[in-house]
């Protein structure tokens, strides 16, 4: 992830590639695996991101997500205030203030914007939980300063219950990317305890009890993961947002490869190692090298896949391989983009004129236009089944997408969210994740009148 380049906020920055220690090269290709659907049941999440830039350029509102092939929407992104620690809304037009088609504004202690639509969703599909996701690439200065002591770790945790409490919220998504050390790691994890308590407390008093999620964005570079305080955070945590993409890409890659290979490439290992400056050697981005690391320290059912619903497109690329199909080449610079040079949306892919290939080794696909020199690597509904198949073999605890703009529309036998779902059993096979519908103490009075209507005791 992440590049949150909201058209007018931010910048477009580029990712910072870790380094991996050395790992194991075992394939378990698992196709066809027996995975006992309708033993347990209600097994799975089906997660994605929704960016609060979406409004504009992309027109993409919250009434477009497809909520009932969905149990959880991440919003994103909240700030952190690198002084006091407080958490704080990005765009007030678009969270809380615009008016959707049918919004009657009243006065200003009507909750309106995308966090009012949200809170419809969850009307109409209780089974979709609405989480503030907190920080992303663009912020992700702000974590180590916000979170160095005690007071500011508290501001951080009240804060962000004062958001859950007057939107309706069901709890957060701590995105910082990354910890840096064992200071950094030990601040996250105090500051992930206290937003525990924080949260209990508040539903004891106010929600019945409901359980608040507390999620974690993380990273699957080895640098990034091996620091990550993973153990320690497992327990006080409801899931792991796996960030299992941006692999490889123009502007940090040498040569052409795959943003989101789940295995790494024995034929062709150029399309799915990256540079590691520090050692000044090229070392494996994989999926699985991740997971593997992840289930050694944490709940594997926590851990959810992240998929890109983008591809990464490189600019100039010299083939002068004998099969000419582009991958693992040398290239120079970015190619084209929807929003952004090198960044393509998925809905617009694979474009015409392009030929398509796809590697069942490391589960990836790209298109190749030898006269444009210029190849897109993304996921295709046949790789987002390999990989829903492959997080099912490991027993992880669903998918998730980057980002809600990005598919073709559910109905289309191109939406990836679409071949997912059904591939993970379908809606029925999702997990029971009730969301919270009583808000007494929030200061729209849409939303804390709309708890006049609820019975406590269904919760
Ligand atoms: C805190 O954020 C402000 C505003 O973005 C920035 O100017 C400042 O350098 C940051 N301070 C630290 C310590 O990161
Ligand atoms: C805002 O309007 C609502 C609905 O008419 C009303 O119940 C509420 O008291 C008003 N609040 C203020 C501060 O005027
Ligand atoms: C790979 O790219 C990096 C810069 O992105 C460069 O420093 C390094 O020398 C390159 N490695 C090789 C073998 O070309
Ligand atoms: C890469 O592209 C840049 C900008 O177009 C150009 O200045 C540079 O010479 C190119 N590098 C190579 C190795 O072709
Ligand atoms: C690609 O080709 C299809 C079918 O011929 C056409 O409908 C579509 O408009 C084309 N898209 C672009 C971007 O040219
Ligand atoms: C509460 O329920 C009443 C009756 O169904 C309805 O008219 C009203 O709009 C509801 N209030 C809110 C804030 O949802």
């Amino acid at each position: 992830m992440r590049f949150s380049n909201a058209a007018t906020l931010f910048s477009l920055s580029s990712i910072a590639q870790a380094a991996p220690a050395a790992h194991g090269h075992q394939h378990v290709h698992t196709r066809n695996p027996q995975y006992g659907y309708g033993g347990g049941g209600q097994q799975y999440q089906s997660g994605i991101f929704y960016v609060n830039w979406a409004i504009y350029a992309r027109a993409h509102m919250v009434t477009d997500l497809p909520a009932d092939k969905l149990t959880k929407v991440n919003y994103a992104f909240a700030n952190v205030n690198n002084v006091t620690g407080e958490v704080f809304l990005t765009d007030e037009w678009a969270d809380i203030q615009f008016g959707y088609p049918g919004d009657v504004a009243t006065n200003s202690s009507q909750l309106l914007g995308n966090f009012n639509q949200l809170y419809k969703l969850k009307q109409n599909n209780r089974n979709l939980k609405v989480i503030l996701s907190v920080g992303g690439w663009s912020f992700r200065g702000n974590f180590r300063p916000a979170l160095a002591n005690e007071i500011t770790r508290q501001k951080f945790c009240d804060s962000s219950l004062q958001l859950i409490a007057d939107l309706g919220l069901d709890g957060i998504d701590i995105d910082w990317e990354y910890p840096e050390d064992a200071t950094d790691s030990a601040n996250l994890v105090d500051t992930v305890a206290r937003c525990r308590k924080t949260f209990d407390e508040y539903a004891h008093v106010n929600a019945a009890g409901y359980h608040f999620d507390l999620g974690i964005s993380a990273p699957a570079g080895p640098q990034r993961y091996t620091v990550f305080p993973i153990a320690e955070l497992d327990p006080l945590i409801d899931n792991w947002n796996l960030m299992a993409f941006d692999y490889q890409g123009p502007g940090f890659s040498n040569f052409t490869g795959h943003l989101s290979n789940v295995y790494p490439s024995s034929t062709n290992p150029k399309t799915t190692n990256g540079w590691n400056s520090e050692t000044q050697d090229f070392v494996p981005f994989n999926t699985k090298d991740a997971v593997d690391y992840y289930k050694t320290k944490a709940t594997p059912s926590k851990i959810q896949l992240g998929m890109p619903l983008y591809g990464r497109s490189f600019a100039n690329v010299v083939d002068l391989s004998k099969n000419q199909r582009g991958m693992g080449q040398k290239f120079n610079g970015s190619g084209e983009g929807t929003w952004e040079a090198g960044t393509l949306d998925y809905k617009v892919l694979p474009q015409n004129g392009t030929k398509l290939y796809h590697d069942k080794e490391v589960l990836g696909a790209w298109t190749w236009d030898a006269a444009k020199k210029q190849l897109v690597t993304f996921d295709t509904p046949e790789v987002a089944v390999w990989k829903a198949d492959y997080l099912m073999a490991e027993g992880l605890g669903g998918a998730w997408w980057w980002d809600s703009s990005g598919d073709y529309p559910v109905s289309s036998k191109k939406s990836i969210v679409s071949a997912v779902v059904n591939r993970l059993g379908g809606p029925h096979n999702f997990r029971i994740n009730t969301n919270n519908l009583y808000y007494p103490k929030s200061k729209y009075y849409n939303i804390r009148g709309a708890a006049t209507n609820i019975t406590l005791g269904r919760f």
